[in-house]
């Protein structure tokens, strides 16, 4: 179903934080995003990353993209995933360009990632195994899907398959190789200020997930607020299980961005005008990721980060751990998760 402003009436409407004065409200969300400072990533020094090894995925556009130029131009050795051996040869020839004046070679390597498919995930794993280990990792790869496509290798839905359930797959495949390093190693997990908005009418985990697959129960917009939660509470289950000393784990949103996220909207919608009108740039957004790995410490392990600083708990996270929405949700993901992902888990006894 082709996302419309009718649909843009219905979120705002019945969603229960609208008119309120909550913090994630979609008004509170709109002031941040226009009044709180965000910064271009060219102020960053990303000079202590010379060497490291950083792990982005989607880097062939919008936030994901400046990130890959960013580090890559600070010297880093960037492992950037792009879907297909195409998009990955565009991608090398815009980094090439991005360095060439700066007298750079950069060290840097094009993996394909169908986060669609668990034959593909397990195909990267493969390649990312032969890395002895990883110091940073930027899950930033995500879909705004405005209509119900089934995921051909997995047979689910598509925006729960990379959003959460891909994403989930990935996170453990490198913090395994984060956990190889001597020294902290970092995993921020890309979501949304949307999450916040998620208002899932089942309470319990696999419910949940047999409704999300399912065409006519969530509209599309509805079903990437809840992707996007989950992957939330997912990630805080994670946290749970690393120690922060190893690894610090964390969550971030680029806020609302012109970016390639929305292109399969129609033209003429209310989100359109929106965007225009409010969007930050993707530069921008790539700021908000690396302040929030800046700013990653034992203290805020587990935590989300938007606007320019990490953010308690929003409403709909707190409410749906204690409605239960988490409490089998670790051994059902996995169970969805493609072995080598298991495995993983297995290994590490998480
Ligand atoms: N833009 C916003 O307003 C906004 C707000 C909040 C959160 N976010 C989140 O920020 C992250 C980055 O989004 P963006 O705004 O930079 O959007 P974008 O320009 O569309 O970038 C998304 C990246 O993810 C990749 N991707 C999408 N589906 C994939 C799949 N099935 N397998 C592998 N890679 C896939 C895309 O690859 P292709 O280039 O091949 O499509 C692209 O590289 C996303 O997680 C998004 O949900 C964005």
């Amino acid at each position: 179903m082709p996302v419309s402003s009718l649909h843009i009436l219905d979120f705002s409407f019945s969603n229960p934080y609208t008119l309120t004065l909550d913090p994630y409200g979609p008004f509170a969300v709109l002031y941040r995003l226009w009044f709180s400072r965000c910064g271009s990533v060219s102020e960053k020094d990303l000079s202590n990353y010379a060497n490291k090894r950083v792990l982005i995925t989607g880097g062939t556009s919008g936030c994901g993209l400046e990130c890959t130029k960013a580090f890559a131009r600070a010297g880093a050795h960037v492992i950037v995933t792009a879907r297909n051996r195409e998009k990955g040869e565009v991608l090398r020839e815009k980094i090439m360009k991005e360095t060439e004046p700066l007298h750079i070679t950069p060290k840097f390597d094009v993996l394909e990632l169908e986060m669609g498919s668990e034959d593909s995930i397990t195909a990267f794993n493969a390649r990312l195994q032969e890395y002895p280990s990883l110091d940073l990792v930027i899950l930033n790869a995500g879909i705004y899907q405005t209509e119900f496509v089934v995921c051909e290798n997995t047979g689910r839905e598509q925006t729960l398959q990379v959003n959460l359930l891909s994403n989930c797959a990935t996170a453990l495949l490198a913090i395994q190789l984060l956990l190889r390093q001597p020294t902290q190693g970092r995993l921020l997990i890309i979501s949304s200020e949307a999450h916040a908005w998620a208002n899932p009418q089942q309470k319990s985990f696999t419910a949940l997930m047999e409704m999300l697959n399912q065409s006519d129960t969530y509209p599309c917009y509805a079903r990437y607020h809840i992707s996007k939660l989950l992957v939330i509470l997912w990630m805080q289950e994670l946290a749970r299980r690393i120690d922060p000393a190893r690894v610090l784990i964390a969550s971030a949103t680029p806020g609302f961005c012109r970016s390639g996220l929305f292109r399969s909207f129609n033209g003429k919608t209310i989100a359109n005008y929106l965007e225009r009108l409010l969007c930050r740039t993707p530069d921008q957004g790539a700021w908000q990721y690396l302040t929030a790995i800046e700013r990653m410490n034992t203290a805020v392990h587990g935590c989300f980060f938007a606007d320019g600083r990490f953010r308690p708990s929003s409403a709909a996270a707190t409410l749906a751990r204690e409605e239960g929405l988490c409490d089998s949700m670790w051994d059902n993901v996995l169970k969805m998760l493609p072995e080598c992902a298991q495995h993983v888990a297995h290994d590490l006894s998480i």
